[in-house]
């Protein structure tokens, strides 16, 4: 009775709220000797707990008065100055101020702050298929119009984004397109990476049809082989670009440190769309990283995560050659970030195959869960990065399993 009345005053959003699939999922992961493929958590031995807590306890000891305090929405300043300089190194970007930076509560928050201050029911927003499911859920609040672009092994299918604006354009309906969202390096959660041509076609059709770019990049840092190419921002500026960035997965997502870097007008919108979600984030953590950067040399830290992680996708690469090739399963390699994108051939159902992964204790998470229009997906998003290097053959010696089982059951 009282649940009914609570479901009837809910409002639209509310009512719309669905479970997350991969929060689900971790909780199945969690049963003892289950081996989970699913998450995107780092791995935490990659984490520099020891000189994080030396840090803590100094900041908190001798400068709490900043730490437990309030701190200004726009992020501390130290963490801002740091961040320059590490936007510098990683990207070579060199035309920011302090002005252009937002630091919000992990690059999530970013994403709900893009969704209210662009996003209404009659917009499009433009999204690469299979895409990030923490953004489609963040867009779909506003209840926008998705318009899905099939994602290739060099990014995006911009012939298809070129059709797809041109359309638009003649039906009067461009300026209703608010943006393109892109992960154009180790995409999550398909692992590609946008070649510097599709880069550049991408940024030639923006400016062509006027439209802003969202480029989210958690896992630019986090190559194993070549240097990822330039990045959108660098390539169109902050005219065009706004770049998302996050510590998450370069130092630990426990820190929840994203970072919105944009022109001067979007900053002060989304400074005051943060007001009314959290005031501030945490000055004790921002504080943290900024003291990280300053006494430890990040770079040298990559290379230690990068090795960890390069080591588990080959791992992983050569048992799904043994296990998972027999059954006609591709893959993609990414040269870096977390993912793995496989599909299986196009009669199997990844989702209706959880079932017998649930009984054979290794997860996965389902491709449908990160496309907004499609009924069935034989894909699936593999992440190599949680499980110790040492049980991820057998984890993929499981999924060979539960293969074999949905083939016997389906008579395929
Ligand atoms: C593409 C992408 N964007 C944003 C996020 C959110 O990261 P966080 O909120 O931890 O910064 C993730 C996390 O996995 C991601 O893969």
């Amino acid at each position: 009775m009282i649940t009914r009345i609570f479901e009837e005053r809910l409002s639209k959003i509310g009512k719309n709220l669905k479970s997350s699939l991969i929060r689900d999922l971790l909780k199945y992961a969690q049963v003892p000797g289950a081996i989970s493929f699913g998450g995107g958590a780092p791995d935490p031995e990659t984490f520099p707990s020891k000189e994080l807590g030396e840090i803590a306890k100094e900041i908190l000891e001798n400068e709490y008065s900043f730490t437990l305090q309030y701190i200004p929405t726009e992020g501390d300043e130290e963490l801002k100055e740091e961040f320059l300089k590490l936007l510098d190194r990683i990207y070579g970007i060199t035309d920011v101020t302090k002005e252009n930076l937002l630091m919000t509560t992990g690059s999530q928050q970013a994403l709900d702050i893009l969704a209210r201050i662009f996003l209404d029911e009659d917009s499009y927003v433009i999204v690469e298929s299979p895409s990030y499911l923490g953004a489609l859920n963040a867009f779909y609040t506003s209840f926008p119009k998705f318009i899905t672009v099939p994602l290739e092994e060099d990014g995006m299918d911009i012939n298809y984004l070129e059709k797809v604006l041109k359309e638009l354009d003649e039906r009067g309906e461009i300026e209703k397109v608010k943006f393109i969202y892109t992960v154009p390096t180790f995409q999550n959660p398909a692992g590609v990476t946008m070649s510097l041509e599709k880069r550049k076609a991408l940024v030639e059709l923006a400016e062509k049809y006027d439209i802003l770019i969202v480029e989210d990049d958690p896992y630019g840092a986090l190559y194993f082989d070549e240097i990822p190419p330039d990045s959108i921002y660098r390539l169109a500026g902050k005219e065009r670009v706004i770049l998302l960035n996050t510590f998450s997965k370069i130092l630990t997502p426990g820190l929840r440190i994203g970072v919105i870097i944009a022109d001067k007008t979007i900053i002060t919108k989304a400074i005051r769309a943060k007001q009314s979600a959290d005031l501030c984030s945490s000055g004790l953590t921002q504080r943290l990283a900024a003291r990280f950067l300053k006494n430890y040399d990040l770079f040298d830290y990559l290379k230690n995560i990068r090795a960890v992680y390069k080591e588990k996708r080959d791992i992983m690469i050569e048992a799904m050659e043994e296990y998972l090739k027999p059954y006609g399963a591709r893959w993609t390699k990414p040269g870096g970030g977390l993912f793995i994108w496989i599909k299986l051939p196009e009669e199997y159902d990844t989702m209706e195959m959880l079932d017998i992964a649930k009984e054979k204790l290794v997860f996965y998470i389902p491709g449908k869960a990160f496309m907004v229009d499609v009924e069935n997906s034989s894909a699936a998003r593999l992440s190599f990065c949680l499980p110790p290097k040492e049980i991820i053959p057998e984890g993929i010696r499981r999924l060979g399993e539960v293969i074999v089982e949905y083939r016997r059951k389906k008579g395929l």
